[in-house]
């Protein structure tokens, strides 16, 4: 196959952003040891990023975004892959400046791929996707700060969205009580099947925003959205608690005291899955094939294809998308 179908981002002189799957030759795609057939990949809130011109995210059009794929090694010069192995690719340039997974094909360092573990598949890979691995990391990383259910519920926020709604299985199958925010009045049942014990609206954690200390309450918190709801939380961690922050859709900014931190004992942590060294994302995604293996993850899935893709980009951007995107590329 000299050719293949792509989603493709196009910018006007005028700055105006177009959206259309054409058809692309392999020859244009990027340098890179390994040529992957995609078969899945999933749709991020960055990707919505990307599709607009964020500058942060993509600065070259025409652009093909997708910061996920799995599929199947077509070619490879590279001795750590051979044709025939299944790979997932998440993060690093993927999607940002490298031509990304909303396409049949892309061609990527062998740097960037994990072999597929046993246990996983390019389907469940791609369920889970950026969105949902970075739950898992943001899930590690709290316990290696000492979070154990016993020390007490834990907060997840954004809790439809991918991050969330994969950081609540998660955290019920590890034996969490999980409490979880939504702006989403008719998706409480929808958090209870995933395992809720109770829901939180965005405004309940928006009180007390003045307040310097709010009353101790969760053990840990997984945040996606940033803002003055990542800070109330912080305020109200339990005494050595720590909160895991890897998104910003409220707001990259918010004000805050080193109160919590100096009184409480508390942890802000940071959350990257882009830039995580391979050999970390090897061993997350062994763990999510292993024993944090996720029953039920298709309760998440909204299955999509590149024709599709445009209005649930929109739909993403807008926090209206609930659970995950999961793009089928080819069969
Ligand atoms: N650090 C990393 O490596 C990394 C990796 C993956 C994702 N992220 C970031 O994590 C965030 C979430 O990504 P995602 O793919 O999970 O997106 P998503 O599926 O759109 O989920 C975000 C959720 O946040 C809530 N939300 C939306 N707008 C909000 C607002 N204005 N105020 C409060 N809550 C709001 C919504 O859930 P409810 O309606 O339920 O409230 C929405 O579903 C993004 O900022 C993304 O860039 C970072």
């Amino acid at each position: 196959m000299t050719t293949f179908r792509a989603f493709r981002v196009e910018k006007s002189e005028e700055g105006e952003f177009s959206r259309s799957v054409i058809e692309r030759d392999v020859a244009d795609l990027p340098d890179g040891e390994l040529l992957i057939d995609v078969a899945y990949s999933s749709l991020n809130y960055k990707d919505g990023l990307s599709a607009t011109g964020n500058p942060g995210v993509t600065r070259n059009y025409p652009h093909t975004p997708g910061i996920d794929a799995a599929g199947v090694v077509v070619e490879s010069s590279s001795d750590q892959f051979s044709r025939g192995d299944e790979v997932i690719v998440i993060g690093f340039d993927l999607g940002m400046s490298t031509s990304g997974g909303f396409a049949e094909r892309i061609r990527v360092p062998a740097a960037w791929a994990v072999a597929m573990p046993e246990g996983m598949d390019a389907r469940t890979a791609m369920v889970i996707g950026t969105a949902g691995f970075t739950a898992a990391l943001c899930v590690d990383k709290l316990e290696t700060m000492g979070l154990t259910p016993e020390r007490g519920p834990v907060l997840v926020t954004g809790s439809t969205g991918g991050v969330g709604s994969v950081a609540v299985m998660l955290l019920k199958k590890l034996g969490y009580e999980v409490h979880a925010v939504t702006g989403k009045a008719d998706k409480h049942a929808f958090l209870e099947e995933l395992g809720a014990a109770s829901i939180l609206s965005r405004e309940d954690l928006q009180e007390g925003t003045n307040r310097p200390l709010l009353k101790e309450i969760w053990a840990g918190v997984v945040d996606s959205v940033g803002g003055d709801i990542l800070f109330n939380a912080v305020k109200s961690l339990k005494y050595g608690g720590s909160l895991a922050a890897c998104g910003l859709v409220a707001s990259p900014q918010f004000g805050a005291t080193v109160l919590p931190f100096i009184l409480r004992n508390v942890n802000l942590l940071g959350v990257d899955s882009v830039e995580l060294p391979i050999e970390e994302k090897a061993r997350v995604w062994q763990r999510l094939a292993g024993d944090w293996h996720l029953d039920g993850l298709e309760a998440l899935v909204e299955e999509l294809t590149l024709d599709d893709l445009s209005p649930a980009i929109d739909r993403i951007l807008a926090g209206e998308m609930v659970g995950r995107g999961l793009v089928k590329v080819s069969a």
